[in-house]
């Protein structure tokens, strides 16, 4: 993997998601350097004179311009934000067709650049996308990963923090599996300071079961309440791109739950899927294997059996 002198991070596709990101990024003064790369020409030269606008402003300085896929060549990460966005009422796996062809025709481009770094995709369905992303780039697999469940997880931390009323960043629970509709909560590893979320439910008559099974749904369907009020989400994906695109430029090591390749782990292989994932400069450095309980082992397996069964018509 090539290693550059400054950082830069090269975003392709500046839509709500993709132009949130390039806000959340500047905003945290994560990279010296941003190129923004979309069909939409004029979009992205747009987007890049809205940022420096507001470089005055800004944490630290960070070079944004638009570009084109040449500039892909001495990105540390690219960023995969392009393609179709659900309609109300659609899954995210209904986009897999469309968003397969797109991807096929970035993925290529940005390879012919020279680009060696590490690809971070958010495109879905994503774990589809991650799958193919990493396919098509023919790049190791510990340098392709998707946003997978991290912004399940972090609605997750935030629904329990406010049941408990509790500070969401000290809440630890994962959401793993397909980022969509067959996802499931990790309930028999959820604490919080130490204590498993279902001792404190046992222990006290303010809280119950019910109420934590409402929570799962209402993580796994908020992507279908935003986008019939608003349209689409980008906000909070946004920021959890930015917050991998940090853990993997300041060589953290830190655990997120992301689309990983998972290679005979946790009962099944040849599948990108979220999991816990150690993450650094070098992109995955392990993926953290859970010993789930048998309720869980099953509906992950469900959920790594529709992933693959997507990718089967494509792959196989
Ligand atoms: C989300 O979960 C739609 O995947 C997007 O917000």
């Amino acid at each position: 993997m090539k290693r550059n002198r400054v950082n830069r991070v090269a975003l392709i596709g500046t839509g709500f998601v993709g132009s949130s990101y390039a806000f959340a990024l500047l905003n945290q003064g994560v990279t010296e350097e941003l190129v923004l790369i979309d069909v939409n020409k004029e979009k992205s030269q747009g987007d890049a004179m809205d940022l420096n606008h507001g470089l005055t402003f800004a944490p630290s300085p960070t070079r944004i311009w638009f570009g084109s896929y040449t500039d892909c060549q001495d990105a540390d990460i690219v960023v995969l934000c392009a393609g179709a966005n659900q309609k109300p009422g659609e899954t995210r796996l209904d986009l897999v067709e469309k968003n397969l062809a797109i991807f096929k025709n970035i993925v290529g481009s940005v390879m012919e650049s020279g680009f060696d770094g590490i690809f971070i995709v958010a495109t879905n369905p994503v774990d589809v996308l991650t799958y193919a992303t990493w396919k098509y780039s023919g790049l190791p697999k510990e340098r392709v990963i998707g946003s997978g469940t991290i912004l399940d997880t972090a609605r997750f931390r935030y629904l329990l923090g406010d049941y408990f009323q509790i500070d969401t960043r000290n809440v630890h629970a994962y959401i793993i599996g397909e980022h969509g509709d067959t996802e499931l909560p990790v309930w028999s590893h959820a604490d919080i300071g130490g204590v498993l979320v279902n001792k404190i439910v046992e222990s006290s008559d303010k809280y119950s079961q019910e109420d934590l099974d409402n929570i799962f749904v209402n993580v796994r369907d908020a992507a279908y309440q935003i986008i019939e009020k608003k349209g689409a989400t980008y906000y909070g994906i946004a920021m959890g791109l930015v917050r991998l695109t940090k853990a993997i430029l300041q060589n953290e090591n830190s655990i997120h739950t992301v689309s990983c390749y998972i290679d005979n782990k946790y009962g099944t292989q040849d599948v990108y899927i979220g999991v816990p994932a150690i993450i650094n400069r070098n992109g995955v450095r392990d993926v953290i294997e859970l010993s789930l309980d048998e309720t869980e082992k099953e509906k992950f397996l469900n959920s790594a059996n529709v992933l693959k069964n997507t990718l089967n018509p494509f792959f196989k």
